[in-house]
């Protein structure tokens, strides 16, 4: 613990082959190195889920072969990993059979992705149904959705995640830094794609732009994982 506190990345792309994040063992071993140097003990491993696209059993079967891959190579000194999705929100997805399973392994948290584009009103409601499902709806890179009514799903008690990169951009910070303070933002992710290097840097960036709010935010994430199971 570098920061004198647990520093936890929630939300990355490092499972080898699981989405497009990670191609091979070799570039999620490198990911892992990448996000370790960062100062970062704890990665929930969040690969794309696509209603549309799998089931929920496919996407699991598959995440589970990935993260056995992934086991082979993972050595102290790497940050934990914790298995998780990064699940797309769509009309109707509260009733879809399983959704449950796609929490964050061992938590009823569930990373949850706006569409971009302009939201109708029913996807807000889709994710207020969630919530109502008893699962704890997470916000993924709610910095990215400028112009859609993202006061809306801070009425319903959700709680949000923002990539670290939006905090080193200028233009963003003051804003994200306020919906930090307000308690809003209660995950950081690298949304790691790739062995990309600046990812890492951000994060580390982020961290010391973060000042006194780096413990309470991290704090709050503790909150959210607790009873996580590491791979
Ligand atoms: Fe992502």
């Amino acid at each position: 613990m570098r920061y004198g506190i647990r520093i936890t990345d929630f939300h990355s792309h490092v499972l080898p082959g699981a989405d497009h994040g990670s191609d091979s063992v070799e570039t999620s071993e490198r990911q892992l190195e990448l996000l370790n140097g960062a100062g970062i003990d704890r990665v929930v491993a969040t690969p794309h889920f696509y209603p549309s696209d799998v089931t929920v059993g496919e996407f699991l079967d598959l995440r589970e072969r990935c993260a056995e891959a992934l086991r082979d190579v993972i050595h102290p000194g790497m940050p934990e990993v914790i298995l998780g999705a990064e699940v797309l929100v769509c009309r109707g997805l509260e009733e879809m059979e399983g959704l449950e399973r796609l929490s964050v392994e061992g938590t009823n948290v569930i990373l949850l992705e706006m569409p971009f584009g302009e939201w109708d009103e029913s996807l807000i409601e889709t994710v207020g149904l969630i919530k109502r499902r008893g699962l704890t709806p997470l916000m993924a890179h709610i910095e990215r959705y400028e112009g859609n009514p993202i006061g809306r799903l801070f009425e319903l008690g959700v709680g949000c995640q923002i990539n670290a990169r939006s905090i080193v951009s200028r233009r963003r910070r003051s804003r994200l830094l306020d919906l930090i303070g307000e308690g809003k933002v209660v995950a950081l992710g690298s949304d790691i794609h790739g062995a990309d290097k600046s990812c890492a840097r951000d994060f580390m960036k982020a961290c010391g732009l973060l000042k006194d709010d780096l413990e309470p935010l991290m704090a709050e994430t503790d909150v959210l994982l607790a009873g996580a199971k590491v791979i």
